[in-house]
């Protein structure tokens, strides 16, 4: 069998249920699977990178087969970086499926060498989007059943840290 080392990339600002249960699927099928966190320089995350790394890092402590890093610049020189043969992504509905497409075949041009799986999310998961998330949590909503509890201690801390000041 062939050795995988899959990257996982996202924002995971923050991570949610969607997230760990592809990041669970898919470390029983890789050897070892990279948490890759985008760095964000244009879009203004809720959540630094040490932050979103602590949420995941909390969730994942159960898989052996883990890893957690950073990366800004291009996904493909990070895959290459961290040694990894794969890029796994998830798709939820019809909607994501173009931009993944798209997001596959320019990593496939740039870097053959890494090829992109998809999974498909859970259909309770299908729906769960981080911006989604951060919207309920704004207007006051409960997400416990989105996000890991300490993902939504994190939240409420958060905007009613924003809230006072
Ligand atoms: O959680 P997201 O926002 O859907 O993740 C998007 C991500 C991080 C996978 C994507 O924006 C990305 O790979 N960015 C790095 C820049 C890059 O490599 N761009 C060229 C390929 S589209």
């Amino acid at each position: 069998m062939p050795h995988i080392v899959a990257i996982f990339p996202g924002s995971f600002d923050p991570l949610t249920n969607g997230h760990l249960d592809l990041i669970a699927r898919g470390s029983r099928l890789v050897d070892r699977l990279v948490v890759a966190i985008l760095k964000n320089t244009q879009k203004q995350p809720l959540f630094t990178v040490e932050e979103r790394a602590e949420m995941v890092r909390e969730a994942t402590g159960e898989f052996s087969n883990i890893e957690i890093g950073s990366f800004d610049g291009l996904l493909v020189d990070y895959a290459a970086e961290r040694g990894a043969n794969a890029i796994l992504r998830g798709i939820r509905a019809i909607s994501d499926y173009e931009s993944e497409l798209q997001m596959a075949l320019i990593n496939r041009r740039l870097r053959p060498e890494s090829e992109t799986l998809f999974l498909m999310a859970r259909e309770e998961y299908s729906f769960i989007s981080s911006r989604m998330i951060k919207e309920i949590v704004t207007l006051g909503g409960d997400v416990s059943s989105f996000v890991p509890e300490h993902v939504a201690d994190r939240l409420r801390a958060k905007f009613s840290a924003k809230k006072v000041n």
